[in-house]
């Protein structure tokens, strides 16, 4: 026991009794970005660390703390990715996709934190993540809503509310910013020794504190929406219209200010109250200023990641989760040279009828051992080869989940028919 290597804190398998769940998942979020005109891109799980450096911002959490980096045989410095969008900004603009163009992409995989381990918080976790160029009005902000709170329908989640909130541009927030400091520095007795360090260097994180005894000095702190500039204003007031006409409840948050640098304008989070302290499920926001400052030319960009994990926390805490679909038929196989004919069986059933879901008895045994694997497995059906059945070329079908038909022998073409009629089910 004490020399087998165990896998590594925070970076889970996901076992088969599970994977259905997340195939389901990842099934009903495909459709629905495909049907919305989204096209998948795919992104390398390393980049070079100053792609996230510059990009989620020198002095955020991530960078500062959660990045798994380390230096390659060149002794070049490489980082597993923390989240997608700067890789995909990096891959737009590497692949000349993003410069006059209008891109809806979208990217499922791996992501990597070196956080704390808690339920809904892990090392290694999984995101889907939408990220779209050259929308710069607030339809396309609406567009990222409108598909989440499909699939929440979808999904038939219920528990789950959305926050919105508008960080403006980039010359607004400077002035807010200001602002801030001089208001948490008339109060930084209140102030913990994270938020101390915080206001020298990202003073807005500061509302994000989940400090209980901060509370209070937090909700008396400025708005950031009295401080808007008028476009940024007229943008968020559109997209509440649009929001409303489109039927979404939302609330706005002036305190949601998100982890990561890039943001501009528009930022949301979708928030469960089911699942603890780790509670976001969904989030993102228009990124504006961050295809310029990777190296691009200016243009429109939002998108939004959802976590995996969570969303299956949440599916499995609400029971909507379906179970693996068993297959339609275990073929037994027993006696004297029956193994062989048997298999050739089983192919030519696959031949004849795609779909067949069809599991074949491998590594030999007698009857009764074939048929607890045949049970074990699930299985409706039972299709028995024994040695009388290999002489009048015939198989007997055998019903194996209670089902109210008797055993029966079928030939080739009387065993296709029916199996048939199941691949169609
Ligand atoms: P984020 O808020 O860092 O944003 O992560 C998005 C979502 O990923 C979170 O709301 C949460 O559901 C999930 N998540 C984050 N960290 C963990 C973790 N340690 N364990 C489990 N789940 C986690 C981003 O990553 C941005 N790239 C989103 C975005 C895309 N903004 C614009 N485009």
């Amino acid at each position: 026991m004490s020399n087998r290597i165990q896998s590594i804190r925070g970076m889970h398998d996901i076992l088969p009794e599970h994977t259905p769940h997340w195939q389901h998942l990842e099934l009903v979020i495909r459709n629905l970005l495909t049907a919305y005109g989204y096209s998948e891109i795919r992104m390398p799980i390393v980049e070079k660390t100053e792609l996230f450096s510059r990009s989620i911002g020198e002095v955020t959490d991530i960078v500062e703390k959660e990045m798994y980096t380390f230096e390659d045989r060149n002794g070049d410095s490489l980082t597993l990715r923390p989240e997608g969008t700067a890789s995909c900004v990096r891959a737009g603009l590497e692949h000349g996709l993003l410069h006059n163009q209008q891109q809806r992409l979208w990217y499922v995989g791996p992501m990597f934190r070196h956080e704390r381990p808690q339920k809904g918080r892990y090392r290694q976790f999984h995101q889907v993540g939408i990220e779209t160029f050259g929308f710069q009005g607030p339809d396309i902000d609406v567009e990222l809503i409108a598909i989440t709170a499909r699939l929440w329908k979808e999904l038939g989640l219920k528990d789950v509310r959305l926050e919105i909130n508008s960080l403006g541009s980039l010359e607004a927030r400077q002035d807010y910013r200001d602002v801030l400091v001089t208001y948490f520095n008339d109060h930084i007795n209140d102030l913990d020794e994270e938020s101390k360090r915080r206001l020298e260097t990202n003073p807005l994180r500061i509302l994000d504190t989940k400090n209980p005894d901060m509370a209070e000095v937090v909700k008396w702190a400025p708005s950031l929406l009295d401080y808007l500039d008028t476009e940024s204003r007229d943008h968020f007031e559109e997209k509440k219209a649009c929001l409303e006409d489109l039927g979404i409840s939302f609330v706005v948050n002036p305190r949601l200010v998100r982890g990561l640098d890039y943001y501009s304008r528009s930022v949301f989070e979708w928030i469960t109250e089911s699942l603890g302290a780790q509670g976001t499920i969904c989030a993102g926001g228009r990124y504006d200023g961050l295809i310029e400052q990777l190296g691009g030319r200016p243009g429109g960009a939002a998108g939004f990641a959802m976590g995996l994990e969570r969303l299956i926390g949440l599916l499995e805490e609400e029971g909507n989760l379906p179970e693996a679909p068993p297959a339609d038929a275990y073929l037994v196989a027993v006696g004297e040279g029956v193994a062989r004919p048997a298999l050739v069986l089983a192919e030519r059933l696959r031949d004849q009828l795609p779909g067949l879901r069809l599991i074949m008895n491998s590594g030999g045994g007698g009857f009764k051992a074939q048929m607890k694997r045949a049970d074990r497995s699930r299985a409706a059906w039972a299709l028995i080869m024994g040695e009388d059945e290999l002489a009048e070329g015939k198989v007997t079908l055998k019903p194996l989940r209670g089902q109210d038909v008797e055993q029966l022998s079928l030939d080739h073409d009387e065993l296709l028919a029916r199996l048939s009629n199941w691949v169609k089910a």
